[in-house]
This record gives C-alpha cells, sequence and structure tokens, in this order.
C-alpha cells in the first residue's frame, strides 16, 4: 500500500459550470481540464468565486449549469459524498477538522470510504512520514494544534481516501512564509508522485510554484486563462495578484 500505488486519475474536464446563490450568479460558465497527473491553479481575490467553483464541482452546492467528467465518467450529477470512491479528495476551506479527536481519530475518519484493513493503519505511517508532525502530535486533541498544523491533517485526512486527484482550497490560507513553503513542498511531492492537482488560492505565488496552467477570476467569470509561467510574467498579473 503506498499513497501512490493507485494509478493516474484520469483527465477532469469541466465545463460551463455555473453557480447561483438566489439570483445572484457566483460562478458563471467556467471551465477547465486538469490531464492525468496534470496540475491546474485557480487564483483571485476574496469572493471572486473560487470557494463556489470547488463546491459546484465536489457537489457541496447546487450547480445551475456545467458538464463535469472524469474519464469518460459523467460526474455532472454525482453528489458531494460518492465524489470520494471516485478518487477525489477534497481539502476545504476552513480546514474543517474535528477538533474535540485525536490527530489520528481524524485522520481515519477520513479512510471511512475505503475498506478499513491492515493497509489503513500503514497508509497512516505513509501520512506521517508526509507530515512528520502529524505523527509525535498523533494522540493530541486536533483543536490543540496549530493552524500549519491543522492544514497539514486536513491534507492528510483527505490523502487518507486514497484520493487521485486531490483538491485544495486556500491551504496557505493565515499561514506564514515558512509554513507556505512547507505546503509547497508538500505539494510538489504529490505532484511527482503522479497525484492530479487542482489548486484554489489567493497566493499566486504559491500557485504558480505548484500547477502548470491557471485560470484568473474575477467576479465569478475566468478573465485569463493560461500556463502558469506565462501568466507569472503577466503585466497586470505581476501587478495585482503577485503584488510586484
Ligand atoms: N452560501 C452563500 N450564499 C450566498 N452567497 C454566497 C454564498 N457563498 C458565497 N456567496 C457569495 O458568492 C460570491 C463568491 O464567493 P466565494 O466564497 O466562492 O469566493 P472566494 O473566491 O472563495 O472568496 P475567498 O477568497 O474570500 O474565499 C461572493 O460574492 C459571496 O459573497
Ligand atoms: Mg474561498
Amino acid at each position: 500500500m503506498n499513497l501512490t500505488d493507485s494509478p493516474q486519475a484520469p483527465r477532469l474536464t469541466v465545463e460551463d459550470l455555473s453557480v447561483h446563490y438566489g439570483g445572484v450568479c457566483a460562478v458563471s460558465n467556467i471551465g477547465f481540464t486538469v490531464e492525468p497527473g496534470g496540475s491546474v491553479g485557480i487564483i483571485g481575490a476574496n469572493g471572486a468565486g473560487k470557494t463556489s467553483t470547488l463546491k459546484a464541482l465536489m457537489g457541496l452546492v447546487p450547480r445551475s449549469s456545467g458538464r463535469i467528467s472524469l474519464g469518460d465518467q459523467d460526474l455532472s450529477r454525482t453528489k458531494a459524498r460518492d465524489m470520494v470512491r471516485h478518487g477525489i479528495g477534497y481539502v476545504p476551506e476552513g480546514r474543517h477538522i474535528f477538533p474535540g479527536l485525536p490527530v489520528d481519530k481524524n485522520l481515519l475518519l477520513g479512510a471511512y470510504a475505503r475498506a478499513w484493513n491492515k493497509g489503513t493503519h500503514q497508509q497512516l505511517d505513509e501520512i506521517y512520514d508526509l507530515f512528520p508532525v502529524l505523527g509525535e502530535m498523533r494522540h493530541r486533541l486536533a483543536g490543540a494544534l496549530s493552524g500549519g498544523q491543522q492544514q497539514m491533517l486536513a491534507m492528510g485526512r483527505a490523502l487518507m481516501s486514497s484520493p487521485r486527484l486531490l483538491v485544495l482550497d486556500e491551504p496557505s490560507m493565515g499561514l506564514s512564509p515558512k509554513l507556505v513553503g512547507s505546503i509547497l513542498d508538500v505539494l510538489l511531492k504529490l505532484r511527482e508522485d503522479g497525484l492530479s492537482l487542482l489548486l484554489v488560492e489567493q497566493n499566486a505565488k504559491l500557485t504558480f510554484g505548484v500547477t502548470s496552467h491557471c485560470i484568473v477570476m474575477e467576479n465569478g467569470e475566468a478573465v485569463m486563462d493560461g500556463s502558469s509561467a506565462a501568466l507569472s510574467r503577466d503585466p497586470r498579473v505581476r501587478e495585482v495578484y503577485l503584488g510586484l
């Protein structure tokens, strides 16, 4: 059993995805593709519609339009609880760990969608290899962890379901530059291991460091779309999103 044992995720294709809250449009006809083992970023300011896009993808808010496919499987009507069975792991904004449970129990809850077996505990050890601090604190209550450690726990919990595509919503939020560096290292390792990544961030620098392709969202729309290398050289992106 290895985090990377599973085959690569098939291509994820999202087309014309829209989200409305009441009459208000939060996401308008967003589309992107994550190739097998590929990494795609969505950057944007507060309220741009990044979280709504991910929630609609995951089936956590109603999709008012859109087609979602993973390889030859149509997930356009798939509910949130079934996404994990398709190999899609989700690290939500704000982490949503269980503060009153110890670290190891939080991680084991991430494996609920798979049959528990000897491999589950082996996998726990692999998470501790990836995030040594979680191993050191395995019996501590999750609520006693620092923000950075809680983010690692949220990522570790999602990895316990053996995803082939990992969807992350602002993993760098509220973290020090040093911890953002640790998150970057882990994401690069996962990418190297062949996991597909979909990363939503306000931190454009982190996103360009991890992804090969990026979308810039403003007011629910994709206003730019291109290779991360090209976007990181774009004058407007440099000014607005990189503060250069
Ligand atoms: N449950 C909801 N009901 C009504 N409006 C919502 C809801 N959730 C989000 N919105 C609105 O939809 C828009 C997009 O919000 P969303 O959370 O998707 O943005 P975001 O890009 O993730 O922002 P942030 O960077 O602050 O997390 C915002 O105008 C927000 O106020
Ligand atoms: Mg958000």
